[in-house]
């Protein structure tokens, strides 16, 4: 059992679009929704669940082992809802829209994970890396190859880490060495990983569709077969992300009103979706989404750096869509989520929108674990929920400290911590209570 001191920071509700209040009130009653507990102790009883809070004057009992992190902040560890485990080695590359990069990058890339030894190495160097960003929960592609989803798996499992995650479904439009050889040889790969993953530790199985052009009609309708026959399995893909690809879609499936009907068609929209992007959508889209019950994964640093367009957040808040946060990485820049909030803030800023780091913070931990009916686990530092948790300091540098010291009020602070904050602002990570990482110079 371990005792944690810090300045605890965590959501109870979602905060209202726009509250820059200290309680930052959420839209249900009024009812504060951000919970800030400076100076107090995290308690961590011996299977790695939050047992409770206390101030920091109130010493915890012998039974725990004090870890004193006074004047640093703890956060819920980050929730990333859509990352690509093989694409670390593309992030930062130059010089493409999504489709060309796919193509030129991406696919290259992914191909040489055919050889499970190296989708072993890269998912322990990838969750690693997950940790050393403050990163404890992801819903993340690895490739086409079953071996990459089963090597995944296992590093989460060896990690404690909870992970959604399911082997891509490609057939058609990639090149070789990365298509399904036919639709039931994808389809044992799938019921063979769910049977020995779903449910499995801390791991949870989601049927993943690459993106619509990447998928035969028949392949699609295979993946909404699987997620009709078990409503708990996860379905993740990407949608409307860049214009290009949009009309790629319309011209694939004429038949369908927008890309994402060709989603739901095929039965692959319910409350346990994931889609990353989702910006070129339109108000029957949003529509279709919030009756449906899935969420979009906004992945603002990739949607920046491969130039494919401003998500509207307040419209799909709004409309009743749920919105978390994606890095997508090799899209994206960075596996690190208050950087790529940062990116998100810059984007509603060019949309006409103001972000604040109450609404960011909670759909990177709370919103997150709601979105994944994962809310009495992961997301908040309720009691019962496992004591994964990541801890930053609050600021590294002249810059920052004078920032944080001028700070009027706890939103000020909150919002500049996260402008400024990178992986080196962090100290430590904890996995159900274990710390699995700390930075080196601690
Ligand atoms: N659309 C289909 N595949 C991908 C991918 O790997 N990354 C991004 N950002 N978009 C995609
Ligand atoms: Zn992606």
């Amino acid at each position: 059992m371990i005792a944690i001191r810090a300045d605890l920071l965590d959501f109870t509700a979602a905060p209202r679009w726009g509250d820059t209040g200290d309680g930052g009130h959420s839209g249900h009653g009024g009812e504060p929704a951000v919970r800030w507990r400076p100076d107090h102790w995290l308690l961590v009883d011996a299977q790695g669940r939050i047992a409770g809070v206390q101030p920091g004057a109130v010493e915890p009992g012998p039974a725990y082992a004090r870890d004193d992190q006074r004047g640093r902040l703890l956060l819920p560890g980050f929730i990333d809802t859509h990352v690509h485990s093989p694409q670390i080695e593309v992030i930062a590359s130059f010089g493409t829209e999504l489709l060309d990069w796919l193509q030129r990058y991406t696919f290259p890339a992914e191909r040489a994970w055919a050889d499970p030894a190296v989708a072993a190495a890269g998912s322990a160097r990838f969750l690693d890396a997950l940790l050393a960003h403050g990163t404890t929960a992801a819903v993340v592609f690895p490739t086409v190859h079953k071996g990459s989803a089963e090597a995944l798996f296992q590093a989460a499992q060896q990690r404690g880490m909870r992970l959604v995650a399911g082997k891509v479904l490609m057939d058609r439009h990639a090149p070789d060495g990365l298509r399904d050889d036919d639709l039931a040889q994808a389809e044992r790969d799938c019921v063979d990983l769910i049977e020995r993953w779903h449910g499995r530790g801390r791991n949870a199985y989601a049927v993943t569709v690459r993106f619509a052009p990447t998928s035969t009609p028949a392949q699609l309708a295979m993946a909404g077969a699987l997620c009709r026959a078990d409503a708990s399995l996860y379905l993740q893909t990407h949608v409307a992300e860049n214009r290009v690809e949009v009309q790629w879609v319309q011209r694939l499936f004429p038949a369908a009103r927008s890309y994402l009907d060709v989603y739901a068609q095929a039965g692959l929209l319910h409350p346990r979706s994931v889609l990353a992007h989702g910006i070129w959508l339109d108000e029957a889209d949003l529509g279709t989404l919030r009756d449906s019950g899935a969420q979009i994964a906004f992945c603002p640093s990739s949607n920046l750096f491969l130039g494919s367009g401003l998500m509207d957040w307040p419209q799909r808040q709004a409309a009743g869509v749920a919105v978390s946060v994606g890095s997508d990485v090799g899209g994206g820049t960075s596996l690190s989520l208050p950087r790529t909030l940062a990116d998100g803030y810059k984007v509603q800023a060019l949309a006409g929108h103001r972000l604040t780091a109450w609404t960011a913070l909670h759909a990177a931990t709370r919103g997150a674990a709601d979105a994944l009916k994962l809310a009495h686990e992961i997301g908040s530092l309720d009691a019962g929920c496992l004591a994964d948790v990541c801890l930053w300091d609050w600021s590294r540098d002249a810059v920052g400290e004078r920032r944080l010291a001028v700070a009027q009020d706890l939103h000020e602070k909150l919002f500049a911590w996260m402008t400024l904050a990178d992986a080196g602002h962090l100290a430590a990570t904890y996995v159900a209570g274990r710390r699995l990482y700390t930075r080196a110079d601690r």
